[in-house]
């Protein structure tokens, strides 16, 4: 069974302070995208890789690929994105081939995610589940609370999850593809990933283990802890 990749990649990174769309900044001098396209791209399972740009910058990531070393067996293309994540994961997928039955999605902003994450991912997909997603356990407890009476005020907690059945979920997220597809086609209210949208389908996704190294550089102290895994890699 064939597996396609989308990396959605065309968000501004306003968290991360201001510079360059967050995936277009560098990690030990390389950018954060060309990580996570290698990152995909070291399965063996994945064939072809879209990556979804900025709007506005489709011709200056494909020539950021063509100026980096990518595996031969893999196929990668560009298209631009959209306004939000779910839109420019939409737009990647559009610009998927026939062929490829599993698809992952994978956020740009994961470089360091390991390929046996990935792997595992790929194959519990394979075994039939229709949507899969790498997590792990919380180390901090988490409160559902009501919107602050005022701005920054205190926000009153109406429930106290209980921690051992939480997952905080990463990337790739896989499907099978006519399953995601179908997803992405009738869920129109606002998620913030891709398995969401299949749960509103009313089907299972299932956890697998996710990896520490997994995890999404968002705020500037992340790219500190990103920095230390990679230069830890290269010893
Ligand atoms: O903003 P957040 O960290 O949740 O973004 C997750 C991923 O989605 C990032 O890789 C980002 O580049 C991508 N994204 C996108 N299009 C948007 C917003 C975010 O491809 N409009």
């Amino acid at each position: 069974v064939r597996t396609a990749a989308v990396i959605p990649a065309a968000g501004r990174g306003v968290r991360l302070g201001p510079g360059a769309p967050k995936a277009l900044r560098t990690l030990g001098g390389t950018p954060m995208l060309i990580h996570a396209v290698r990152a995909l791209a070291a399965s063996r399972s994945v064939s072809l890789v879209v990556v979804v740009a900025p709007p506005d910058g489709a011709a200056e990531v494909k020539s950021l690929l063509d100026a980096h070393a990518l595996p031969d067996r893999t196929d990668f293309v560009v298209v631009p994105g959209g306004e939000t994540r779910q839109e420019s994961v939409k737009l990647g997928l559009d610009a998927l081939p026939p062929g490829h039955d599993i698809v992952l999605v994978h956020d740009a902003a994961r470089p360091l995610v390991p390929v046996d994450t990935v792997d595992a991912v790929i194959e519990a997909v394979r075994e039939g589940a229709p949507a899969v997603v790498p997590g792990l356990p919380l180390a901090d407890t988490v409160k559902e609370v009501e919107p602050a009476a005022v701005p920054g005020g205190p926000e009153p907690v109406v429930a106290t999850p209980e921690r051992a059945r939480l997952r905080a979920v990463q990337t790739p997220q896989g499907f099978d593809r006519a399953t995601l597809l179908r997803a992405h086609e009738t869920v129109t209210d606002e998620v913030t990933d891709d398995a969401g949208m299949v749960e509103r389908l009313g089907l299972t996704v299932v956890v697998v283990p996710g990896h520490e190294e997994a995890f999404k550089v968002t705020r500037p102290l992340d790219l500190v802890l990103a920095e230390a895994v990679l230069a830890r890699r290269r010893l």
